[in-house]
Parts: C-alpha cells; sequence; structure tokens
C-alpha cells in the first residue's frame, strides 16, 4: 500500500494486537473495545495499520458484507495526531474496500467528537441521522459515504 512521508499503510496480522490495544485505550479510556473484539476484527475482518520508523501509530477496522462497508474503528496515536495521518489511513482504507467492490461506507461517531467528524466530512461522509443514545445514553450520528461506482 501507500507510502506517505515515511508512514506506510498496510494490512494488520495478529502480531499487531498489543500496539493497537495500547493506541485504543490512549484514544477511548474505558469505552475502548476489548482485547478479543481486536483480536476478531484483525483475525477475521479488515484493520489497516499505519506505521512509520517507530512502530505502529493507527490503524483502521472495517466489516464488509458485499457492497457495503461498516468502519468499527479509527484511532491515531494521539503524538501523532493533527498532521493529515488520519485523513491518509481513511483514504487508503477507501481505496481498499473499492478493490472489494465496496459502495457504500457506514460508520457511527459521537456527535461531540468534533475531530472524527470534520475528518468524516472532509473526506465526503455525510451526516445520515442522529441516533438518540447510541453510546451508553449519549447521542450519535451515523454517517454514510458513497465510493466506486
Ligand atoms: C479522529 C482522528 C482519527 C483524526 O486523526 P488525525 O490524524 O488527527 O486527523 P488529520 O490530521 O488527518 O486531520 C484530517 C482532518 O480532520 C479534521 N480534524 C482532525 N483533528 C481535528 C481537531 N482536533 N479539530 C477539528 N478538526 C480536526 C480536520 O478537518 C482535518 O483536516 P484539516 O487539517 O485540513 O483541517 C484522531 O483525532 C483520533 O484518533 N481520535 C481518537 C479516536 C477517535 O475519536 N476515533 C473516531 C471514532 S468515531
Amino acid at each position: 500500500m501507500e507510502e506517505f512521508r515515511g508512514f506506510r499503510v498496510r494490512r494488520g496480522d495478529v502480531n499487531d494486537l498489543d500496539f493497537i490495544e495500547e493506541i485504543e485505550r490512549l484514544s477511548f479510556g474505558d469505552e475502548s473495545y476489548p482485547r478479543n473484539l481486536l483480536r476478531y476484527l484483525l483475525e477475521w475482518e479488515r484493520t489497516l495499520i499505519l506505521e512509520c520508523s517507530d512502530g505502529v501509530i493507527g490503524y483502521l477496522s472495517y466489516v464488509y458484507l458485499g457492497s457495503i462497508a461498516h468502519i468499527v474503528s479509527i484511532a491515531i496515536h494521539p503524538d501523532y495526531r493533527g498532521i493529515g495521518l488520519g485523513e491518509v489511513l481513511l483514504r487508503e482504507a477507501i481505496e481498499d474496500m473499492k478493490k472489494l467492490g465496496v459502495h457504500r461506507v457506514l460508520l457511527e461517531v459521537k456527535v461531540d467528537n468534533v475531530a472524527a467528524i470534520k475528518l468524516y466530512s472532509k473526506v465526503g461522509f455525510e451526516i445520515d441521522s442522529i441516533l438518540r443514545g447510541y453510546y451508553s445514553g449519549d447521542d450519535g450520528y451515523l454517517m454514510s459515504m458513497d465510493i466506486g461506482e
């Protein structure tokens, strides 16, 4: 996959689990996905890894069925945010999905997660609906984007 200013995006495998779990914990704290789910996403679904010479600094996991994909999680290590890497990883994931025949991408995001909503909007996602109480009582947005033909 693409090389970007010394950063590389590649398919993940189970050897990445500890690094992903750490980034997940730094990003979501008590609301992190459990290790078992992260392992499942690595082994049975698709997880893309962003890495540099320091090691793994971000990941994006998605599931897909036919022409529809669902982004389950994206996170960049806090030390590497705000320099365009989340956007690189998301755009790479969309290219990966296109190769698999995906035509529509869905995701959920907390309504107060401004950074993520702006990232998704910049790449082309639109808000479809509000998901009342989706996050343990907090509201979320369902966002989607058409890709490919
Ligand atoms: C959301 C996240 C992945 C963005 O990654 P990032 O590498 O910092 O984002 P980028 O530097 O690629 O920024 C791309 C765009 O996102 C938006 N953005 C990123 N950080 C932002 C911030 N702090 N405030 C507002 N907009 C922001 C901007 O539109 C930016 O484009 P611009 O620089 O041209 O304005 C990162 O903040 C993160 O890991 N957050 C914690 C995990 C999380 O919330 N994941 C999403 C769950 S739904």
